[in-house]
Order: C-alpha cells, then structure tokens, then sequence
C-alpha cells in the first residue's frame, strides 16, 4: 500500500528519539511537511518542509508556542503524534521517589494533555491524533507500575476523544508497543534483557521502525475507520 501524505502536516513530539527519529524518517518519506519537536532539536531535519523547535510537554506554553509556529508556517495540522515520554527508574512501586512519581505523571500524562490541547485547535476536519502508550497501557507492568499508570491514563484520553471529536471527524487511536529497541530500553541497562524473550512468541524487541511503520499506516486516510483504539505492537505478549 502506498501511503501518500504529500501536502499534510504531521506534528511529533519527541521526534528526536527512537520512535520519534524513524517516525520522521517514515513521514518524511511519505511526503509529509514535518514539524519536529522536542527537548533539544539539535539533530533534526530542517529545511522547506520540516521544522525543528524546541519544547518541554510539561510546559503548555512552550507545546502552544510550537503548534503557533507550526500554523503559521503549513497552517492547520492534518496528523498530531504525542510520542514524548519516559519510563523512570525500574523498581518496585514502594521504591520509587515522589519525585519520579510526579516526573513521569507530568511527562507522560500532563504532556500528553498539554499537546491535546493546543493541537485539537489546530487541526482540519478530518486530521487524525496518535498518541504513543504502552503495553503497560492496556496491561500491568510490574517493576514500572507508574509508567503503567500514565499509559493508561493516556489510553483514557484516546478513548474518550475519538467520542469528543466526532462533530470535526478527528480519529483518535492510540499505539501501544511492548519493549522497543531504542535509547529508553537502553536506559533500563542489564535489565532490559529480562523482557526479551519469555512472553513473546517472535522472541525479539520490536524496532522503532517497526513503530513508525504502524503509526504511519494508523494515521494515513486508507485507515479511515479505525478510532478510539489502543493498538497493540508487541510481538504476541497479550495474546497471553
Ligand atoms: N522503547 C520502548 O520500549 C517503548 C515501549 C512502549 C512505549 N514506548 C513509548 O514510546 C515513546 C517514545 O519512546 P522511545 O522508546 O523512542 O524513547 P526515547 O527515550 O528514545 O525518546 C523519547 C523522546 O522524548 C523526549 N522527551 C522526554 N521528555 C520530554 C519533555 N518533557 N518534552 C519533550 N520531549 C521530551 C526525549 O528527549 C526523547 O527524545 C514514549 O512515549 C515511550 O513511553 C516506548
């Protein structure tokens, strides 16, 4: 299937990560103009249809700041992914500081909602929102049980958009992939190695290409009935 975005506008957060970086590669290559934000844009594309700017989720300000920059140079957005996120300290919930607690609720849940926000505005009839969950979005995940709980708070807001936005035929849907081979799995350290196997019939992590791949095919208008839906990438796990 040959996806064609030439003329849409997609916004990523976190587009200078694992997910976020393929995901940019994939819309780049599908002919999408390109706003690509995050903490530090250093690395991004820029040119006549990409356009790198700087911003911290947690800060509404700074998310409204993007989406105003991104209106005035491709005007409406047609596809928003909310990809920004961290998966904080592997531990169990009894160690984990108050501070991480709210760390991981303002970036991953709070973040999510500051870019739902200011991006629902700006969006043409008819756009389509992706936000990136979890598995431990739609299931537990013990040893990150905090993670979880901002993921399924951010698959809540997708379910309940795909209702709220139905008059602008704004689809919502969410992507939740288990383990992923990027600089977050990467951050677990020796850990990492305790999820690759045992639960997943590929017996492999996904790949953040793997993830741009779906994302781009969820958000593209051939999937033009698919909303409110958190769609699982993880190689078998939940068919458990
Ligand atoms: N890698 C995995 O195993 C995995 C599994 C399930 C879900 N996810 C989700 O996928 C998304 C992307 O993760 P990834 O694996 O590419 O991780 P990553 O660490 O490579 O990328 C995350 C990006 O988010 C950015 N970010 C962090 N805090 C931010 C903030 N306050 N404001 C703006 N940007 C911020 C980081 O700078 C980074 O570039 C995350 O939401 C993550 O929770 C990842």
């Amino acid at each position: 299937m040959q996806i064609d975005l030439t003329g849409q506008t997609v916004l990523i957060t976190g587009a200078a990560g694992g997910i976020g970086r393929a995901m940019t590669d994939a819309f780049s290559s599908a002919g999408a103009r390109l706003v690509l934000s995050d903490l530090d844009v250093a690395e991004l594309p820029s040119g006549e249809t990409a356009l790198p700017l700087p911003c911290d989720v947690t800060d509404a300000a700074s998310v409204r700041a993007v989406v105003a920059e991104a209106q005035k140079r491709f005007g409406q957005l047609d596809i928003a992914i909310n990809n920004a996120g961290i998966s904080g300290p592997f531990g169990t919930l009894s160690q984990l500081s108050a501070e991480d607690w709210s760390r991981l609720i303002a970036v991953n849940l709070t973040g999510t909602f500051n870019a739902l926000q200011a991006e629902i505005p700006a969006m043409r009839d008819g756009g389509r929102i992706l936000n990136v969950a979890s598995l431990a979005g739609v299931a537990g995940a013990p040893g990150l049980a905090a993670y979880a709980a901002t993921k399924h708070g951010v698959v809540g807001l997708t379910r309940s958009l795909a209702h709220e936005l139905r008059k602008q035929r704004i689809r919502v849907n969410a992507l939740c992939p288990s383990f992923t081979e990027t600089p977050m799995l990467d951050s677990m350290g020796p850990e990492k190695t305790r999820f690759e196997t045992p639960l997943n019939a590929l017996g492999r992590f996904g790949t953040a290409q793997e993830m741009a791949d779906a994302a781009l095919w969820i958000t593209s208008p051939q999937n033009s009935f698919m909303n409110g839906q958190a769609i699982t990438l993880d190689g078998g796990i939940s068919a458990l």
